[in-house]
């Protein structure tokens, strides 16, 4: 039910009234879907004002810097709750009580290995393939374990495909950074938590026992807390579009995989280490600063602006002080903080990204965490893409449920009129 109406006025046409909605918070909506049927369309590139769909998982108010999953604030999730109880909120809409919690951490648990022949798909990449892309391509392979009887109307269906990929995700990730050492892939272990047991895949070997620290253990929770969804962010935008086909859905979340790679999105973090790393040293600061603010220099501060927030990102914060625990922690002075912390102080301060309202974003600080924890750079992008696989999931199911139409955006035609064929 509209809430009000807008009224529009096309020169030549009679006014389209148009009804607007209200959220639960946040700004009112326009609904222009009747103007298809009147010969009119709405441009709006990059969909800066557009809303492509209703949810109900996610909130974000970028003005005040605020971030909801279900309502809750993401500092107190990265505080308070561990990754899987996020998950169990993003796809159920509450947090699990005792026995749920207990019953979805033993079903993630128990399905966490692959399918041998998984393993040998990783044999057929080149051992210095980047893991993002042999992220993505495995993911989509596993369409083919699964498909002739997935019924994706069935919500059993849907459920067990999303614990399937929840599950298995760190796996995967994990066996894409072994192949690139050379090192054989661990098998998932059964009596780690879901952060630790990720760690040990990744830094264990076959020849001795590996401690996982579990300072280290809750730093990569909270960080998978973190990015674990931001609703129509590029990739999910990627995944609920191509969902929207009825596609296969571990083909779906391998196209999100493919949106996220990206730096102006969740490549980011590995940029924004990059870039530090091009700075060198706290007094190359001001001069990267300068650059960021030529417009005939393509160079941006990689962890700067948003979208969305034109505040403070609050997943930034969380992920500022938890990057001075693993730090402490470790003993660690790593000088790319110096820089990141100048770089930050700088920016805050300077006109032009006060004025553009760039902040930095959660991609800012989280390379000097993974840094720390000895996640290596090509990695970090598919620590992104582990922690947003259940918001991904989230939003295909709720759009499967909701039985949405094709997603299908229309253009302003700007090419040639109608012309004759000639040879030329
Ligand atoms: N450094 C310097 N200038 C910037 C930056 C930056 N990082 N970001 C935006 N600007 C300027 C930009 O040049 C433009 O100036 P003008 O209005 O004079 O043309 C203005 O600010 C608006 O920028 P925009 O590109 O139109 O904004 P957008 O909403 O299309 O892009 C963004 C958002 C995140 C792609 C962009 O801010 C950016 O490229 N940031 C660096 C990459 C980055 O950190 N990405 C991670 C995003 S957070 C993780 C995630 O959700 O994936």
């Amino acid at each position: 039910m509209a809430d009000r109406k807008a009224t529009l006025n096309i020169e030549g046409m009679d006014p389209i009234e148009l009804p607007v909605y209200q959220g639960t918070v946040g700004p009112d909506c326009v609904d222009v879907s009747s103007l298809a049927g009147k010969g009119v369309f709405t441009l709006d590139e990059g969909f800066a004002s557009t809303a492509s769909c209703r949810s109900e998982i996610t909130y974000i108010d970028g003005g005040k810097g605020v971030l909801l999953h279900r309502g809750y604030p993401i500092d107190q999730l990265a505080n308070n709750a561990d990754y899987l109880e996020v998950c169990y909120l993003l796809l159920n809409g509450e947090l699990p009580n005792a026995e749920q919690k207990a019953e979805f951490d033993s079903i993630v648990t128990n399905h966490t290995m692959v399918n041998e022949s998984v393993a040998s798909f990783y044999n057929g990449f080149r051992y210095d393939a980047h893991p993002m892309s042999m992220l993505c391509a495995v993911v989509g392979a596993l369409s083919s374990f699964y498909h002739d009887s997935l019924d994706i109307s069935d919500p059993e269906h849907r459920r067990v495909t999303t614990m399937r990929l929840i599950s298995k995700m760190p796996t995967m990730a994990a066996m894409a950074y072994k192949h690139s050492i050379g090192q054989p892939a661990l098998y998932p272990r059964n009596d780690l938590d879901y952060a630790s047991n990720f760690l040990y895949m990744m830094f264990g070997t076959p020849c001795e026992d590996y401690e996982v620290n579990p300072v280290l253990a809750r730093a990569m929770d909270k960080i998978f807390i973190l990015h674990a969804d931001h609703e129509q962010n590029a990739s999910t935008s990627t995944v609920r579009l191509a969902g929207s086909t009825g596609a296969n859905p571990f083909a779906c979340i391998a196209a999100g995989i493919a949106a996220l790679w990206g730096p102006s999105h969740g490549g980011a973090n590995e940029a924004v280490v990059k870039m530090l790393g091009e700075i060198g040293s706290e007094d190359k600061v001001d001069e990267a600063v300068k650059r960021a603010k030529d417009k005939d220099d393509p160079f941006r501060l990689m962890g700067f602006g948003h979208r969305v927030y034109k505040n403070f990102d609050p997943r930034a914060k969380v992920m500022k002080e938890a990057c001075d625990e693993v730090l402490a922690e470790l003993g660690i002075d790593d000088p790319h903080l110096k820089i990141a912390k100048r770089l930050e102080q700088i920016a805050l301060e300077d006109d032009y990204f006060v004025e553009k309202k760039l902040y930095p974003n959660v991609d800012f600080y989280s390379g000097i965490i993974l840094r720390a924890i000895g996640i290596p750079l090509n990695m970090f992008t598919v620590i992104f893409a582990l922690g947003r696989t259940s918001g991904w999931l989230a939003h295909w199911n709720e759009m499967i449920e909701g039985n949405s139409r094709i997603g299908r955006p229309r253009q302003l035609y700007l090419g040639s009129d109608l012309r004759e064929y000639k040879k030329r």
